[in-house]
């Protein structure tokens, strides 16, 4: 009891530094849904991979922190090219990210000359540069509808490729990348927890494999499950995803009933505390990136945000 007290102590000390720094030097805190709860404490905004690089483009905040993946913290930069933007610690990459480089890109673009590349937000600035357009879990089917090309590379998760494909007469051309998280969940195991909570609705991430999918009630990303969580009258839920995810959930719905059916994501929880205060102090980890890949990149999330 004496240690859990004095580990407390300790988290609201830094909780308190860090909201301090952050007045001083101006900043505006991100902190992605998968984030541990103790990020909530020091967050100004609390989201999905895009919404929170779009909110914190709309501030006059001179730095952005950003607790999440480096590719968030990226897409940040391409959205505010003119605010410092820090990741707290450069371990927090994205394995999905990292399955599609701009070399195989390139391959793959020469192979299918007709074809229009879509990226989803899990990718690297450089990816993202060379892509046509780029699209969210939410808005991928509308975004490849909405593309004159009849045959579309998308990458780099071949399970949203897949639910994609499912809803477009499109030919999709899939990418071979997953996200371990989602990818390595079990569907028999969550048809148990079903059966075992026959009036809990499933709500499932569409990185999440084809026979995970055919399970779930409602199928949407992170920012999708917070809303939904909140506005449906159903009082239990299943949530299929990154652990963090449910205690998000039950923060904004204590009311409600939250059963994890879940990964933890490594790279999201290696965001602590100490590393934000360091990162916000000495302005470590500044994420920089070439001026030509911002440019591009920006063409291809503002074509998305166009057509979303
Ligand atoms: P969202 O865009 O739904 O927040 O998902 C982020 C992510 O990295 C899922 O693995």
């Amino acid at each position: 009891m004496e240690l859990k007290q004095a580990i407390m102590e300790d988290t609201d000390k830094l909780i308190e530094q860090v909201l301090k720094l952050k007045q001083q030097k101006n900043t505006v805190i991100l902190v992605h849904n998968y984030q541990i709860p103790d990020m909530y404490k020091i967050a100004d905004f609390i989201g999905d991979s895009l919404e929170l690089s779009k909110q914190a483009a709309k501030t006059d905040a001179d730095i952005i922190l950003f607790c999440g993946v480096k590719f968030m913290a990226e897409t940040a930069k391409i959205l505010s090219p003119k605010k410092t933007v820090l990741l707290p610690t450069l371990e927090a990459g994205c394995s999905l990210a990292d399955m599609a480089t701009a070399e195989k890109l390139k391959e793959m673009k020469k192979k299918h000359p007709k074809a229009a590349v879509v990226s989803y937000i899990n990718t690297s600035a450089e990816v993202k540069a060379l892509s046509d357009v780029c699209c969210t879990s939410m808005n991928a089917v509308k975004i490849v509808n909405s593309l004159p090309n009849e045959e579309i590379i998308f990458l780099p998760d071949k399970n949203l490729g897949r639910y994609v494909q499912s809803k477009t007469n499109k030919k999709i051309i899939l990418w071979d990348g997953y996200c371990s998280i989602h990818h390595e969940l079990n569907a028999e195991a969550l048809t148990d927890l079903k059966k075992q909570n026959p009036n809990a609705m499933v709500i499932a991430h569409p990185e999440c494999r084809t026979d995970i999918l055919q399970v779930a009630d409602h199928i949407c990303g992170t920012g999708g499950m917070a809303i939904f969580a909140k506005l449906d009258k159903a009082k239990d839920f299943i949530v299929v995803t990154e652990c963090g995810m449910t205690e998000k959930l039950r923060e904004d719905a204590p009311d409600k009933n939250f059963h994890s059916f879940c990964n933890i994501c490594p790279y999201m929880k290696t965001t602590t505390l100490p590393l934000v205060v360091n990162s916000l102090k000495n302005n470590q980890n500044e994420i920089k990136l070439p001026e030509e890949i911002i440019v591009k990149a920006k063409k291809a999330l503002d074509r998305m945000l166009e057509f979303a």
